[in-house]
């Protein structure tokens, strides 16, 4: 079964073509940040524009690559959510409107369950159950996980999203956007002076707080001379705060599930230090952990792709209806 995968939900056009047997046969990714980066952020009018712009040309040139046709396409997954309104339902009626055409199903794809099921694409795939962490731009997620769509939520950030604290707190460091990528790079030129707070690894409990780092990160530059030297050894501190509370709240997961098995996904699973610091976390408890490769780790059509074949497979399917939900806790998943 060929599946064609549809994301748009933010500010990256993807699309992608999984074969159930032969697993994923290509994807391909247009970007936005340059038109954003000029206004810091993403402006979400103009990210709709832009996948309606796209969207269409990357599904031809997906097919062409692989010297398919429309009638060998067998499924549409598309994200249905969370995620801006207007560029998921560019994604959606584009995904709806050509399986109505093409007279194949259409099944609706949380983005963060795509995002979970990302190193499913990898060689080595990791096996149910498992603990995931999902760190986006938008979620920072402790899930247990049993099976496809059986997810219990064990923790979340109440306030900031990591990729969030990650773009703001490049920001106050006069870094472009999409901060994320940028803040880490200067981090490698700093060394952390002052020790940053591990927010809520004091108390039990494995919820997330982030901006309160944030506000101790602007204090620390308002009190620095605000060299380059001040701004990468900042950058270097947030980042080990931050590394350091996600591996504290994973090991903590892990002691109370009682399971040996970490999947760590989502935009700022690209992070090496993030990467590295949970890797050691992981083989001090004997456990198994997988990432997604860096390519995998931000939006990518190939994850929704992947995750639509499994409910497609399962028998899910949406009906003619155009489905779109910028606000969609993937708690309310089930399995089919
Ligand atoms: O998963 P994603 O591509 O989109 C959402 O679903 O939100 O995540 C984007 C987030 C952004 O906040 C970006 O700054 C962050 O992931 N990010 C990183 C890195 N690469 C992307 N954060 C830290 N280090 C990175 N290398
Ligand atoms: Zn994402």
């Amino acid at each position: 079964m060929y599946v064609l995968g549809i994301e748009t939900s933010c500010d990256e056009t993807g699309v992608a073509i999984y074969h159930s047997e032969q697993g994923l046969c290509n994807h391909l990714l247009y970007s936005q940040v340059d038109m954003h980066s000029e206004y810091g952020g993403v402006v979400p009018e103009l990210a709709s524009r832009d996948h309606i712009r796209k969207l269409v040309p990357l599904i031809k040139q997906s097919l062409q690559e692989i010297q398919l046709t429309c009638n060998d396409i067998n499924g549409i997954a598309y994200t249905a959510g969370p995620g801006l309104m207007g560029a998921l339902l560019v994604g959606a009626t584009t995904a709806r409107s050509l399986a109505w055409s093409w007279q194949i199903p259409a099944v609706a794809v949380h983005h963060m369950e795509g995002h979970l099921l990302a190193p499913m694409l990898e060689e080595n795939p990791p096996s149910f159950p498992f603990v995931a962490l999902l760190i986006s731009g938008g979620h920072t997620l402790l899930v247990q996980v049993e099976g496809i769509g059986r997810y219990q939520l064990l923790g979340e950030s109440l306030d900031d999203a990591a990729g969030e604290a990650f773009d703001k707190t490049a920001k106050m460091l006069g870094l472009g956007y999409p901060g994320g990528p940028k803040l880490s790079e200067l981090a490698e030129h700093g060394t952390p002076q002052i020790k940053f707070p591990r927010p809520m690894t004091d108390r039990p409990g494995l919820d997330f707080s982030f901006s309160g780092l944030k506000t101790f990160t602007m204090n620390t530059i308002n009190a620095s001379e605000k060299t380059d030297q001040d701004k990468a050894d900042v950058a270097a501190a947030f980042q080990n705060a931050v590394a350091e509370t996600l591996s504290i709240k994973c090991k903590r997961a892990l002691k109370q599930t009682g399971l040996k098995r970490l999947v760590v996904a989502g935009g700022v699973s690209a992070n090496k230090q993030i990467r590295a610091s949970l890797t050691e976390m992981a083989t001090k408890e004997n456990a198994q952990i997988h990432f997604p490769r860096p390519e995998f780790c931000t939006d990518n059509g190939a994850m929704i792709a992947y995750a639509g074949c499994q409910r497609l497979l399962a028998g899910e399917q949406q009906g003619l209806e155009i489905y779109a939900r910028p606000r969609w806790p993937i708690s309310e998943l089930s399995a089919n």
